[in-house]
């Protein structure tokens, strides 16, 4: 059995991209058969391990556009990556005409889908048509919320797509996790965020936080998930810990916080 999980948030920078590939390669260390499928015309996952989008002939858009096999650009990494190029951009327009344009990712994966235990799809900041086409195809999917700047109307507008696409595309696909993350313990702020989150979402929180630090900017530079550029560092040890969150529901040793200062919500979150 396949599970296929999209890394998601209409907002930009909240760790999508580093969440997607660290994941991926925690996994792949406790032997899993991962692909990654970068989304995003960005390719910033495609570069976090070494692939230069501009120098590739084929990509997620010729996959998703011209119906090529997705088998043909998938390339080895440290997990397995189906790479995007920047033409990813124009996919959204040109996919918006065909027929089945909800359907061309779950359909790709078709081919491939019994070569994996997971398949973890990266995602741009939009809820557009490259994105409805991972919730489509998907089982699940995690939310990362960047602690700093929480916002709660956008998770409501997430829930509310994927409710469209349960009803219309997918029945069973739902939020399988909110993953807080650039978390500060030395702030109020952030930990004020965590708790509003686990106000208003309770078990849908994931118990692993991950925390700031500059190491996750320095690892993709390298080419490099943060397990490899730091394998016994505390940033790494927190992907492995989401990873057998992931597997086997909230069990791991965790970094859970409850704080016990009631706490004011601040119309900024919201
Ligand atoms: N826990 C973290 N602490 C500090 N910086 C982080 C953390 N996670 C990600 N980053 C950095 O924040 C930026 C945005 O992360 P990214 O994964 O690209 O977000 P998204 O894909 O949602 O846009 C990147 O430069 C990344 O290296
Ligand atoms: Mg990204």
């Amino acid at each position: 059995m396949t599970t296929i999980l999209v890394f998601a948030n209409q907002k930009g920078g909240v760790a999508k991209t580093t969440s997607t590939l660290n994941t991926g390669v925690a996994l792949r260390e406790m032997n899993h058969k991962v692909l990654a499928v970068d989304l995003d015309p960005q390719g910033n996952l495609s570069m976090s391990q070494g692939i230069d989008p501009d120098s590739l002939t084929n990509s997620m858009y010729n996959v998703l556009i011209q119906r090529e096999s997705i088998d043909g650009i998938i390339q080895r990494r440290e997990i397995e990556v189906a790479p995007a190029s920047i033409d990813l951009a124009g996919a959204e327009l040109a996919l918006s005409s065909a027929i089945g344009r909800e359907r061309a990712l779950e359909k790709a994966l078709m081919e491939v889908k019994h070569r994996y235990d997971f398949i973890l799809i990266d995602t741009p900041p939009s809820l557009g048509l490259l994105t409805i086409n991972a919730f489509t195809a998907a089982d699940g999917v995690i939310v990362p919320v960047q602690c700093e700047y929480l916002s709660l109307r956008g998770l409501a507008q997430l829930e509310k797509t994927l409710e469209m696409i349960r009803e219309n595309l997918n029945p069973h696909v739902e939020i399988k996790g909110i993953l807080p993350t650039m978390f500060d313990a030395r702030t109020v702020h952030g930990r004020e965020a965590i708790e509003i989150l686990r106000d208003s979402f309770g078990g849908l929180v994931f118990n692993t936080v991950v925390r700031k630090t500059i190491k996750f900017a320095e690892a993709p530079v390298q080419g490099r998930s943060i397990l490899s550029y730091e394998p016994e560092g505390k940033a790494a040890e927190t992907y492995r810990t989401l990873a057998k969150e992931l597997l086997n529901g909230n069990t791991s040793q965790h970094e859970e916080r409850r704080f016990s200062e009631p706490l004011p919500v601040h119309g900024a979150y919201i």
